[in-house]
């Protein structure tokens, strides 16, 4: 008898200890799956059009708006993305990331000081992007730029992956 309720018991345990276990790696699994899935997943790209050659003026820093290059059926308006846009002379357009390369805050454009400053940690970036004073790693992201039957296009990417550390340029 007393035999038979250590078997009970042990078993009970034993049987505790594979629920646990069993919970614990179905939990895991969501876990695994979000951080590796950026990895798995395809970078893709895609040109966007931000406007008519016309629409910029020469010299000014404008903020873009347009889809990002992997929109979801279910993101919504996490699809939307944005850049600063410069027109830097009639032919030459650059795009900077809106995210700042320290923590990916999004970074505006000062156009008295001619800075962009991030509002998170005071990272600031010159005019040209690169990086000027604060936590930021180093410059701003730019993205490849063309022009198509009078239209600005972007060339996006998927949202930067910001570092900690690494070199400043
Ligand atoms: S996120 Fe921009 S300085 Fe930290």
């Amino acid at each position: 008898m007393e035999q038979e309720i250590v078997d009970r018991r042990s078993f009970i345990i034993k049987l505790l200890w594979g629920l646990s276990a069993l919970l614990g790696v179905l939990t895991l699994i969501p876990v695994i799956g979000a951080l590796f899935a950026p990895l798995l997943r395809n970078t893709p790209m895609a040109w966007r059009t931000v406007g008519k050659v016309g629409d910029f003026e020469i010299g000014k820093t404008v903020l873009v708006k347009y889809k990002n290059a992997s929109p979801l059926p279910w993101s919504g308006l996490s699809s939307e993305s944005a850049s600063w846009l410069q027109r830097v002379s009639a032919t030459e357009f650059h795009a900077y990331a809106i995210n700042c390369t320290h923590l990916g805050c999004p970074v505006r454009w000062e156009p008295d000081a001619e800075l962009f400053l991030c509002p998170c940690h005071g990272g600031v970036y010159y005019k040209d992007g690169s990086y000027a004073a604060g936590p930021p790693p180093y410059g701003l992201n730019k993205y490849p730029i063309r022009i198509r039957n009078n239209n600005v296009e972007i060339q996006t990417s998927p949202v930067p992956i910001t570092h900690i550390g690494g070199k400043r340029s």
